[in-house]
């Protein structure tokens, strides 16, 4: 049967039952057929059950189906515990209208909001595991926000302190979020990395000079390239069965694209895994030639990086593709008002490239990005009329305009 794999969850109170039972329970599942079932944990109300089953005619089903008691129904053990298995949603007007599916893994659903939960649980996992980091000892990081917050979090959940260097080109909502959680925020002037008071330096010096810390360096600590290797890849792969055909992702310290490329390179190594880059950044020259040049500027937060980072270096990228920051906010935007989705610009860039590396393959083939945060916290920015007004953003704009194919 031509189609997709797709896994999802049921849970049953009290007693067991059989694979039929369990299928004909999902109810709405049209036009599938139930392809296998395992117990996937036992809880105190019952059993839950993973179901993979084939769906025919991805695209003109796509998300018509509701799902009943289709749940995700495990208890799990705090902030940590809550991070990651995020759901993958298909995009249902987008890929209506391009006639091949575009799924959206939600990490603005993560319980600090952002695609850095896993970074962060990852990197704190390994200093406590390799004792860099001491029972009540501090976390210092320079952020663009996002890692901040995820790392206050991991810190209020497990008794450490922390203090964040966030340059002051980022927005207001981040930073006061930051001073929300408890953390020691310094502000530092937005300055190239080659300044020495760019805030990743002004972080590291504030390590070296305070007792018990620790510095996150989410850049360089390659644990933030495993967190999603380990946790990202492996659930996209299961969620879609396999059945992807490319991975779409920016960056900002490498650690999502090149953790789920490397995943699913592994799984299947034909899996086409496609930079998509703000201007401004040197990665889609330097994937596309291996020259560390750039060209332009973005104002979009948290991605677009100038050196190769650790967590970057041999990631298994075949290639790169440039998206503006106007495609990138009037996606934002389009989303909002087409797909329900609220969030940030880097979710717009990476669907705007989704959407094109999308339209080169044939029609029915899946396509997979990442929704890295949430709009709100952009309200101030992006998602504010004046703003866009001077900085010259169009919000209203038709999908092919968007792609730049109007
Ligand atoms: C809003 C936003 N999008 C995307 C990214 C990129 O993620 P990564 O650092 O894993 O490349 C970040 C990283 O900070 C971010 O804050």
């Amino acid at each position: 049967m031509e189609g997709f794999d797709f896994t999802f969850m049921l849970e049953f109170s009290r007693e067991k039952r059989n694979v039929e039972h369990i299928a004909s329970v999902a109810k709405g599942l049209t036009a599938v057929t139930i392809v296998s079932t395992a117990t996937y944990a036992s809880t105190t109300s019952g059993n839950v059950y993973r179901l993979t089953a084939r769906r025919r005619s991805p695209v003109l089903k796509a998300g018509r189906a509701t799902f009943g008691r289709v749940c995700a129904a495990m208890v799990v053990i705090g902030f940590s515990g809550a991070v990651g298995n995020t759901p993958l949603i298909e995009l249902r007007e987008l890929s209506r209208e391009l006639g091949r599916r575009v799924l959206a893994k939600a990490e603005f659903l993560n319980p600090g909001g952002s695609v850095k939960d896993r970074a962060a649980r990852g990197i704190v996992d390994d200093a406590e595991a390799c004792g860099a980091l001491q029972p009540a000892g501090t976390i210092v990081e320079g952020t663009a926000g996002n890692t901040g917050i995820a790392l206050a979090l991991v810190a209020s959940e497990r008794g450490y302190k922390s203090v964040f260097v966030v340059p002051d080109d980022q927005s207001r909502e981040k930073i006061n979020l930051l001073q929300v959680y408890g953390s020691d925020v310094r502000v530092v002037p937005a300055v190239p990395f080659t300044d020495p008071e760019n805030y990743y330096h002004v972080a590291r010096r504030i390590a070296k000079e305070t007792a018990t810390a620790f510095w996150a360096n989410q850049f360089e600590n390659t644990a933030n390239r495993r967190a999603h290797e380990t946790t990202t890849g492996p659930e996209i792969w299961e969620q879609t069965g396999g059945s992807i055909d490319a991975f779409v992702a920016s960056a900002g310290t490498g650690g999502t694209i090149a953790g789920v490329a490397t995943a699913l390179k592994t799984r299947r190594s034909d899996i086409l895994t496609v930079l998509c880059d703000p201007m401004g950044s040197a990665l889609y020259n330097y994937v596309n030639n291996g020259e560390l040049t750039t060209e332009g500027e973005s104002d979009l937060e948290g991605i677009g990086i100038k050196r190769i980072t650790a967590n970057f270096e041999a990631a298994p990228i075949d290639r790169a593709i440039r998206v503006t920051d106007g495609q990138a906010i009037a996606m934002a935007h389009w989303l909002l008002e087409h797909e329900g989705i609220f969030v940030g610009g880097s979710s717009g860039l990476n669907v705007v490239g989704a959407a094109k590396v999308a339209g080169d393959l044939p029609t029915g083939s899946t396509v997979v990005t990442i929704l890295c945060d949430g709009g709100g916290r952009y309200v101030s920015r992006m998602f504010d009329d004046a703003w866009m007004r001077e900085n010259n953003f169009a919000k209203q704009q038709a999908l092919p305009a968007i792609l730049g194919r109007g």
